[in-house]
C-alpha cells in the first residue's frame, strides 16, 4: 500500500493540465466518492495497528498534493483563457512606436526660442478677426487697393468679420492692451482664399514680430533680423534688403537670405538668383502707433513677417508645401530626429 500511495503522489506532482476539462477529469480520478483517495480510506482499515499512523499522514499527504495542484493549475487555466478572451497576448513587448512633433512646430518652437533669447516674449490672438484688427489698424482704409494683397474669407458674408489673412493683426491687439516697452513675437495660423499649389496653401502659418520703444530704429531691425537668420540658417548666412511695400510699415523692406541650397551660386530654387525671399518688414508706419493709442511723438518701433512653412521649406529643403497638410508618415517620420 505504502509503494500504491507513493507512486500516486510521484503521478500528482507531475502531473499538468491544458484545459479545466482535464483537470476535472484528474479531480474525479482521485477525489470523488469512488476515486482512489476514498479507495485508500477504505483499505486503511486493514492496514496493522503499528503502520496506522505512518500511513495516514502518506494518505493526508497524497490528499493535500492533489488539491494543492487542483487550485494551482485551476488559476494557471483562468489566467490563460482570460488573455485568449481578450485577444491580448501579455507576454508581447509594450508598444514603442513614438509620434513626433510636425516640422512646422519645430521650426515654429526653433523661431520661438531664437526671439526668446534677446528678450521677445509671445503673443496670440484670435483666428477669427474683425476688420478693424486686421485691416484698418494696420492703415488699409476701406476699398484701399492693398486689401487686394490678400484674398479675404468672411464670415457669413458679414463683411466685418473674417478669417484673420496674417499675424499682423495680433500687433493691433497688444499694442492696443499693453505699454512700451514691447517685444513681442506672435506665430499663428492664417487664411487667405488661394488655389492650393506646391507654393501656396489657403491656410498657412506666420510669424509676426513687434518691437515699440523710445529710439528704436531700422539698424535694430537689420541688426535683430541678420541675428535671426544666421542662427536659424547658419552662421554663413548672407542678409539683404530690398525695399517694399506694406500699408502698416514706413519704409518698408523685405529680407532675403543667399540661397541656402546652393549657398548663393545659383539654383532652381533661388532662381539661379543666389538669394532667397524670407520675411516682410519695416518701420511701424505713425499712424497705426496712432490709432492703436502709442504716442508716435515718443515711440517707435519695428515690425516683421515671416511664413513658417517658407522657412521650413528653405531650411529643410522641402519643394512641395501641400505635404505639411497631407499627415504622409513617410514624410512626417523624417523629421523625428529633428527636435
Ligand atoms: N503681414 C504681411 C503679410 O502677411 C507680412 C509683414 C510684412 C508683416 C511686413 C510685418 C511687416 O509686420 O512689417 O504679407
Amino acid at each position: 500500500m505504502k509503494n500504491k500511495i507513493e507512486k500516486f503522489i510521484a503521478e500528482v506532482q507531475s502531473f499538468e493540465a491544458n484545459s479545466l476539462e482535464q483537470l476535472e477529469a484528474f479531480r474525479i480520478k482521485f477525489l470523488s466518492k469512488k476515486g482512489l483517495v476514498p479507495l485508500l480510506f477504505a483499505d486503511f482499515k486493514q492496514v496493522a495497528a503499528e503502520d496506522r499512523k505512518a500511513m495516514g499522514q502518506l494518505i493526508n499527504s497524497l490528499k493535500n498534493a492533489i488539491q494543492e495542484k487542483i487550485v494551482s493549475l485551476k488559476q494557471q487555466l483562468e489566467n490563460q483563457s482570460d488573455s485568449e478572451v481578450s485577444g491580448m497576448d501579455l507576454s508581447l513587448p509594450a508598444n514603442s512606436a513614438m509620434g513626433s512633433r510636425h516640422p512646422l512646430s519645430i521650426v515654429r518652437n526653433e523661431i520661438i526660442d531664437i526671439f526668446s533669447r534677446i528678450g521677445f516674449n509671445v503673443s496670440e490672438g484670435p483666428e477669427i478677426e474683425d476688420d478693424f484688427h486686421n485691416f484698418t489698424a494696420l492703415n488699409f482704409p476701406p476699398d484701399h487697393p492693398a486689401r487686394d494683397m490678400q484674398d479675404t474669407f468672411f464670415i457669413e458674408k458679414d463683411p466685418d468679420i473674417a478669417l484673420r489673412t496674417h499675424t499682423s493683426s495680433v500687433q493691433v491687439r497688444v499694442m492696443e492692451n499693453g505699454e512700451p516697452p514691447i517685444r513681442t513675437i506672435s506665430p499663428g495660423r492664417v487664411f487667405r482664399n488661394e488655389a492650393i499649389s506646391a507654393r501656396a496653401h489657403c491656410i498657412f502659418h506666420q510669424v509676426e514680430g513687434l518691437y515699440i520703444d523710445t529710439d528704436v530704429s531700422f539698424s535694430d531691425l537689420k541688426h535683430t533680423l541678420f541675428y535671426f537668420a544666421k542662427e536659424m540658417f547658419g552662421e554663413e548666412t548672407k542678409t539683404r534688403f530690398r525695399p517694399s511695400y506694406f500699408p502698416f510699415t514706413e519704409p518698408s523692406a523685405e529680407m532675403d537670405i543667399s540661397c541656402n541650397i546652393c549657398g548663393g551660386k545659383g539654383c532652381n530654387i533661388c532662381k539661379y538668383t543666389g538669394w532667397v525671399e524670407i520675411l516682410g518688414c519695416g518701420m511701424v508706419d505713425p499712424n497705426v502707433l496712432d490709432t492703436c493709442n502709442i504716442d508716435s511723438k515718443k515711440y517707435t518701433g519695428f515690425a516683421f513677417g515671416m511664413g513658417i512653412e517658407r522657412i521650413t521649406m528653405l531650411k529643410y529643403q522641402i519643394n512641395d508645401l501641400r505635404l505639411f497638410f497631407e499627415n504622409d508618415l513617410r514624410f512626417l517620420k523624417q523629421f523625428e530626429a529633428a527636435e
